[in-house]
């Protein structure tokens, strides 16, 4: 009897890469392989990489330095992703027990790549990077959850902010045809699915290669699919954001009426350091659009504190851009050195304690901005998807249209996983609502347990 097959995957990093993992499961399955839940257990070991910031690249080296001894039993140590793509075949001479080193341009590849590893090869590379056209589709996708589910419509990254590496890791950018979205999004509404989430580094960026559709208009088309409750769609990019893609979550009810718009910084000077190609007014005028917009529109943003250079004024200049927009979640980070990157011709000039200090007063000031838009929402009735049941405190776990956090209790019969229903929202907090189920909104005709496919990182 030739022997089982197994992995095991762990996955870093953004939600490209978790939906990533997701392909590269479907696609190991489909080549006969069985996933397992420890290291110990598989033959194959891989780790799906990030490496945004300097910390997210440790995380690899540090879990390969743990399983080294592993490899004496037999097991082939895999490395994708992004630090596979920025460091290439270096990982072998860091890690020597590391068989596969494969980015994400790469995939496409992947069923032949672990052919030859099979086959007994020692070091096999797959890092097409900048020369690909073609994206990752694979009709074998195994999606972790049975009701939510993302799609990729576009990959890459072609805009070279100086302090990012994505560029150099994701290849450049490439859509997927509207039809394939289409097909890709009609298929899971069949199946079950009612919330599906977009993706691109820059999914606003999209461009369709047959020429028929903007992305504002397939959001619309995806949000009409029959069975589709709520479209989400992330990240956009200030730069390529049209007043179409208001003009599409009021028309249509949908496409979710929130959106993750990173800024970076609010101060032009730094905004043109960082070569994104915008000013503070510029950004501000996309925010005017939501604002006008008939349906509250909620919004999020990245911010890196500490770019090179950065002033206690321009610094000043983001918290008061955060006043001024009032979102309802930021993602904060200390700016990280990235190899390849044009800032690394700037002096990393703000001291660790002052990045420190600002990341600290920024998330402070965010924490109470949050603490009252949340507020407005007492004694609202909101729809929610049910997610889990939080067996500890006693409540059930639900996520708004908005993508708010609700957690509520439920007097009468239980809730159904993946069932939407109206919240009265009681009491608020900075980075959640509380609330009482009041009404079924709608429940799936299926129920299902979700098999635990997917471990994440962060
Ligand atoms: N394409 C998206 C961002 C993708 S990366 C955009 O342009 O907005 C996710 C976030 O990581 C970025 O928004 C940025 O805030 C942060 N980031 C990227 N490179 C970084 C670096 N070198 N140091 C610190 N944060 C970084
Ligand atoms: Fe990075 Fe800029 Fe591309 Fe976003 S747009 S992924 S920050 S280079
Ligand atoms: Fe995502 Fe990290 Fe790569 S954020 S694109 S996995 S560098």
């Amino acid at each position: 009897m030739p022997e089982e097959k197994t992995f095991y995957l762990e996955t870093f990093g953004c939600q490209m890469n978790v939906h990533d993992s997701e392909k590269v499961i479907g696609a190991l399955m489909q080549q006969g392989y069985r996933q397992v839940q420890t290291v110990e257990d598989a033959g194959l070991v891989l780790y799906n990489t990030c490496s945004i910031r300097d910390k997210a690249e440790q995380k690899v080296f540090h879990r390969l330095a743990d399983f080294k001894k592993l490899q004496s039993q037999g097991k082939r140590f895999g490395v994708l992703g992004c630090v596979a793509q920025q460091e290439g075949a270096r990982i072998f001479e860091r890690a020597p027990h590391v068989s596969l080193v494969c980015g994400s341009a790469s995939y496409r590849n992947l069923p032949h790549l672990i052919e030859e590893l099979e086959a007994g090869t020692q070091r096999i590379t797959g890092l097409d990077d900048r020369q690909t056209d073609e994206t990752f589709e694979t009709e074998f996708t195994a999606r972790s959850n049975p009701y939510r589910g993302y799609i990729t419509i576009i990959e890459g990254c072609d805009k070279f902010c100086a302090y990012c590496v994505v560029p150099y890791t994701r290849g450049k950018e490439r859509s997927r045809t509207s039809d394939s979205v289409l097909r890709e999004a009609q298929r899971m509404a069949e199946q079950g699915f009612t919330d599906i989430q977009l993706l691109g580094q820059n999914v606003n960026s999209y461009r369709d290669p047959s020429h028929r559709m903007s992305f504002a208009e397939l959001l619309a088309a995806i949000g009409e699919v029959p069975g589709i409750r709520r479209v989400r769609f992330t990240t956009s990019h200030p730069r390529d954001f049209t007043r179409d893609i208001v003009d599409a979550m009021n028309a249509v009810p949908a496409v979710c009426n929130h959106v993750h718009l990173p800024v970076q910084s609010g101060a032009s000077s730094t905004l043109k350091r960082m070569l994104r190609e915008y000013t503070r007014d510029q950004y501000l005028e996309r925010i005017a659009w939501m604002k006008a917009s008939p349906r509250e529109i909620s919004l999020t943003t990245d911010v890196i504190v500490g770019f090179p250079g950065e002033t206690d004024a321009e610094f000043e200049e983001t918290i008061s851009l955060l006043d001024e927009v009032g979102y309802d979640g930021v993602f904060s980070f200390k700016y990280s050195p990235r190899p390849n990157t044009p800032a690394l011709n700037l002096p990393d000039s703000i001291p660790d304690e002052v990045k420190a200090q600002r990341l600290a007063i920024l998330q402070e000031r965010q924490r109470q901005i949050q603490a009252a838009r949340n507020r407005r929402h007492l004694g609202e009735n909101i729809e929610v998807m049910v997610e889990g049941y939080n067996s500890v405190r006693g409540q059930w776990i639900g996520r708004s249209a908005q993508n708010k956090t609700v957690n509520f209790v439920a007097a009468g019969a239980a809730p159904v996983p993946g069932g939407y229903y109206e919240v009265r929202i009681t009491a608020t907090f900075p980075n959640s609502l509380a609330g009482e189920l009041q009404n079924t909104s709608w429940v799936p005709e299926q129920t299902f347990t979700a098999p635990p496919t997917l471990r994440v990182l962060q």
